[in-house]
């Protein structure tokens, strides 16, 4: 298995570049704005001050009629701004579209230097990566750029899911992979028509008390994308990439938003996109572990000394396995202090 930190030279131009590794910098909401809308694009420098990650989205929900003005409003926004510590990040247009070449040529050419990460739609396999990257290399070896470009993969086809494992790994370029619930609901002929989230029918029963089947009887809603995010994020882990739930549509329901993305961040992944400003702070809060949470993390890792061995805590038994279960909550509140 390639380590990201194997960083690919880029093509024989120059020298290599330097190794670079995926950045543990917070990434708990990738925040999205269309940079050719005037009026979103202004608020820009102040939302940078609030989110870890901004996203300058071209692919869908930017009209066919808007994708050159959204691209040339990114690099404007990319010149004009330095977001510090804020990542900036871009939303290509898919691999089968007619807007994609100049995506990636413009925005490598103009403002590779500025970008983080490229995401990239609807990957259906290792080989829409492996042309990814291979574009890239080329471009940032025309540019003269010595900071590679990082690629994120949408998991929202029924194939992409089937090679998470081969698309996780398919490049030492690979920083992520998000869920797109909208799309992947679409591509697997599911018959919810709502983009990320719950549906009401998709839920369990108590077993009657009795005889009567018609008594009535609780229902739980199901999570429909446990299968998918769970998949994810073991392939994600296993290549050593950072999974993030994706995008949460029904902006009012911020309770089930609230739900949704915590179910995500118990089950791995490190981050959610947010739509809409109201979405950076469930974000935030929902990605971030709790002071309480962190406190339990931090006894148990100093009552396990050397980690090995087993303690009774509060009437738990603790061992090698729940001091790394600490270790994973300790790391991240510490990565997100620095
Ligand atoms: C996101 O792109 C989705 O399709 O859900
Ligand atoms: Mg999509």
């Amino acid at each position: 298995m390639r380590s990201p930190k194997d960083f690919f030279a880029p093509l024989a131009l120059g020298a290599p570049a330097p190794v670079r590794e995926i950045p543990v910098t917070p990434s708990r909401m990738i925040h999205f704005f269309d940079p050719g809308n005037e009026k979103m694009a202004a608020k820009v420098p102040d939302i940078a001050k609030k989110v870890d990650v901004l996203l300058g989205n071209l692919e869908d929900a930017v009209r066919a009629d808007r994708k050159e003005a959204a691209r040339a409003g990114l690099v404007a926004i990319a010149k004009a701004n330095d977001f510090g510590k804020t990542q900036l990040w871009t939303r290509v247009n898919s691999l089968d579209s007619p807007w994609v070449l100049d995506d990636l040529i413009t925005l490598v050419t103009e403002i590779g230097d500025k970008l983080d990460v490229i995401m990239v739609p609807k990957v259906e396999g290792a080989q829409d990566i492996h042309y990814v990257d291979r574009l890239l290399a080329q471009l940032e070896a025309r540019a003269g750029l010595t900071k590679p470009l990082l690629v994120h993969a949408i998991l929202e086809t029924a194939s992409g899911v089937a090679n998470v494992e081969e698309i996780a790994g398919a490049s030492p370029r690979m920083q992520g992979i998000s869920l797109g619930p909208a799309d992947l609901a679409a591509s697997r002929r599911m018959k919810t028509t709502r983009v990320g989230g719950g549906h009401p029918g998709y839920l369990v029963r108590t077993d009657p008390a009795g005889e009567d089947l018609t008594e009535d009887r609780t229902t739980y809603q199901q999570d429909l994308w446990h299968y998918t995010v769970a998949r994810m994020v073991d392939a994600c882990a296993m290549h050593g990439i950072l999974p993030y739930y994706g995008p949460f549509g029904d902006i009012r329901d911020v309770v089930a938003c609230e739900d949704q993305f915590r179910n995500a961040f118990l089950l791995g992944c490190v981050g959610a996109w947010s739509l809409h400003p109201v979405q950076i702070d469930i974000a935030k809060k929902v990605f971030s572990p709790s002071p309480s949470d962190v406190a339990w993390a931090r006894r148990v890792i100093a009552e396990m000394g050397d980690g090995t061995g087993a303690v009774m805590i509060d009437g738990k038994m603790q061992d090698d396995a729940s001091v790394k279960q600490c270790r994973v909550v300790a790391e991240l509140a510490d990565a997100l202090a620095a």
